[in-house]
């Protein structure tokens, strides 16, 4: 049997049973794979569920504002794929008739669609034959045929794209691809895979040379940044806050927040007293100043590490644009402040 043979009988028995492999609606699998990129399955699935049944067609997503559809997102981070998902459901309702393309070339013009989207969306909807391109698939690969080329390197992907099109089955690229994928996920796995039960055991390359554990190669660690918030959640005497709504480019772009002290070290008590002192934006006179815990939150994002503090300041009178609580809770949230609020809102 070939290798893309034994890989589909796998996956024809391992399989899990995910809904978006049931439908080869473009819409439905172009949903699927923005949610999963930089997620695992078991964190989209309820997330892809949810979308499907709020917006059933790419028309009610269009019609939908993009505040709602980042409430929906709300937890799932990397918030740029929903702004794009709205944005290039927008195009497809308004501008392509709803109709929701499913060629690669097509694929590749839409927002927030890069050649692995491409490459899923096409295959699983029209079973066009061109081949996907994942972390999953760059693992099976390296291993099986022995590759050592750096896979974060300019050159990886158009290497890997050749073999994996060498060995993609043409006819079939919709198990194929899913396959490859699957087996990356369950059998293929990053730390320790069980190579004794695997079914491309007598012919994998890294097994016989004994270096699974040392393929696929990586070497650009990415570099993370450590950063300081201080949020500032006020609360005057008519048991009001404030928000504003995160419009720099960078992470959490256009969700909502408290006001922000940002500091190149965490502060004390003492400290972020004297700041809003300095900083102070509202005329209302301070009553208090407290942290609401004794530490920082630590809150890991691909690139950064933040220190979180959130800080409680009553102040006397009526601020200025401060807004219910009740209305407060609405607005979409990065999950760090969103669980703040369930906490102590
Ligand atoms: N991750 C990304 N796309 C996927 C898919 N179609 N099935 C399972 N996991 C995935």
């Amino acid at each position: 049997m070939t290798f893309s043979n034994r890989l589909i009988s796998w996956y024809l028995e391992n399989k899990r049973d995910l809904p978006w492999r049931n439908t080869t609606n473009p819409y439905k699998i172009w949903l699927s794979e923005i949610i999963l990129q930089q997620t695992r399955v078991a964190q989209g699935l309820p997330y892809y569920i949810a979308f499907v049944e709020t917006f059933p067609t790419v028309f009610d997503l269009a019609n939908a504002s993009e505040e709602q559809v980042l409430k929906l997102w709300q937890g799932l981070g990397y918030y740029s794929r929903a702004r794009n998902l709205h944005k290039t459901a927008q195009l497809v309702a308004f501008d392509l008739g709803g109709n929701f393309p499913t060629s690669y070339q097509e694929l590749l013009k839409l927002k927030g669609i890069g050649t692995y989207t491409a490459a899923a969306i096409a295959s699983f909807s029209s079973n066009e034959p061109v081949p996907v391109v994942d972390g999953n698939v760059f693992r099976v690969l390296a291993r099986y045929f022995d590759v050592e080329t750096d896979i974060s390197s300019t050159i990886a992907k158009k290497e890997f794209a050749a073999l994996a099109y060498e060995v993609l089955d043409k006819r079939n690229s919709l198990q194929f691809n899913q396959a490859i994928m699957e087996f990356g996920a369950l059998q293929c796995m990053p730390k320790n895979p069980n190579c004794s039960v695997c079914v491309l055991n007598d012919s994998c390359v890294a097994l016989q040379k004994n270096k699974v554990n040392q393929l696929p190669v990586k070497l650009k660690k990415t570099k993370v940044t450590e950063r300081f918030f201080n949020y500032l959640v006020f609360e005057d005497e008519h048991g009001n806050s404030i928000i504003q709504q995160r419009t720099e480019k960078g992470i959490w772009h256009n969700l909502y927040e408290f006001p922000l002290i940002e500091s190149l070290i965490e502060f004390t008590e003492k400290e972020i007293t004297d700041e809003i002192n300095k900083v102070k934006f509202f005329s209302n006179e301070i009553i208090s100043i407290n942290a609401y815990e004794e530490k920082s939150i630590l809150h890991i994002l691909s690139h950064q590490r933040l220190k979180i503090r959130f800080w409680n300041i009553q102040v006397k009178g009526k601020l200025e644009n401060a807004k219910s609580k009740q209305s407060i809770k609405k607005r979409p949230f990065p999950i760090v402040i969103f669980n703040f609020i369930e906490k102590y809102f």
